[in-house]
């Protein structure tokens, strides 16, 4: 195959995706597959850095898996894997943390975020190395191309720095990726707290919608989103970032123009475009609930499909280990 390789991964940290995630990432995975050859991954080794629970984690990856299935990853077409299960990652890691500079681990801003609030004493050395594991994930497959969103691009850019440095000390043996820049992805925020973005580490879960949310249950959110005490609905972040976030969902989901979103709903008021855009939602997330639900109703099948995704992996990941580990003397 001569299409460039992608890859992406995503951490089973919650009990289903969320509209963020899929707006602001996971939608654009489903196109790749027409250009490129993917390879997506739930990756499980990240998601133990912060503290976890075991039969949580394990039932967290495979909903992970099956929502990839349900949004239209092709298991025929893409390697779908659990990282867990290609013991290649770790691996590559640990050589990977030999060439990496302590000083240059610790310039990563993300580390810095987390730990300036979780304290450095409760923070994991494997939460300071995640940049490290996350550069062993992407040069075990030499991927040419890696979809980033804004807060993983100084995390790539270690990637390729390590790749550049182990090229040049034992020899050319990584593809040195660049950063897949994605179209289409819309910043999503709280529905609650439209100040800060809809994350899983949300205050109060009526801020976030779920892809796996009961169309009831998100309706229910996006009549109770903040908004403000205006009446009219225009798209303006800075003034209105309730409203205009609810035009972003919409257009998002319905591919009509925001333009078009608001001339559609001039003299009308925001219970009309929560109400609609409550509807918006139910039909598309319903749906990808019933086929997660399906996947997750028949786990030899789901099994089966995880099986076969981490065999591909393995086959790429142990050919491209062996010839790291040869090259630095082992
Ligand atoms: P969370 O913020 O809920 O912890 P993650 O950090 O696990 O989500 O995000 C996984 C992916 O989803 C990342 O690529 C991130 O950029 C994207 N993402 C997360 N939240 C949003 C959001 N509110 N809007 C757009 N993209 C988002
Ligand atoms: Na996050």
């Amino acid at each position: 195959d001569s299409r460039p390789r992608v890859f992406s991964g995503i951490q089973p940290t919650a009990d289903s995706f969320h509209l963020g995630n899929y707006l602001g990432a996971l939608r654009n995975w489903v196109p790749l597959q027409d250009t490129h050859d993917c390879l997506y991954c739930v990756v499980d080794l990240h998601a133990i850095t912060a503290g976890h629970d075991p039969k949580v984690l394990r039932q967290r990856t495979r909903v992970a898996a099956a929502q990839l299935l349900a949004i239209g990853i092709d298991p025929e077409r893409s390697i779908l894997f659990v990282q867990s299960h290609v013991p290649a990652h770790a691996e590559l890691a640990w050589v990977l943390s030999c060439i990496t500079g302590f000083g240059e681990a610790s310039r990563m801003t993300q580390f810095k975020d987390k730990t300036v609030k979780q304290g450095s004493d409760r923070a994991s050395v494997g939460l300071f190395t995640y940049p490290v594991l996350m550069a062993a994930d992407i040069l075990l497959y030499r991927a040419h191309e890696v979809p980033v969103g804004e807060d993983q691009r100084q995390h790539l850019e270690l990637s390729r720095d390590l790749a550049q440095r182990f090229n040049r000390d034992y020899g050319k043996t990584f593809v040195v990726p660049e950063p897949y820049i994605l179209r289409d992805t819309a910043k999503i925020v709280d529905l609650q707290d439209p100040t800060s973005k809809m994350s899983k580490s949300a205050s109060t879960p009526n801020g976030i919608i779920e892809l796996l949310d009961e169309p009831a249950r998100s309706a229910k959110k996006i009549r109770s989103a903040v908004t403000d005490t205006g009446r009219e609905i225009v798209y303006d972040p800075e003034q209105k970032p309730g409203v205009s976030n609810l035009l972003t969902i919409h257009s998002a989901l319905t591919g009509t123009p925001v333009a078009d979103l608001e001339k559609q709903y001039e003299g009308r008021g925001y219970g009309d475009l929560k109400k609609e855009l409550g509807q918006v939602v139910a039909d598309f997330t319903a749906p990808i609930r019933e086929r997660t639900q399906a996947y997750l109703d028949d786990p030899a099948e789901l099994d089966k499909v995880l099986a076969v995704g981490a065999e591909k992996a393995r086959q790429i990941a142990d050919q491209t280990l062996r010839t790291v580990y040869d090259r630095v003397g082992f």
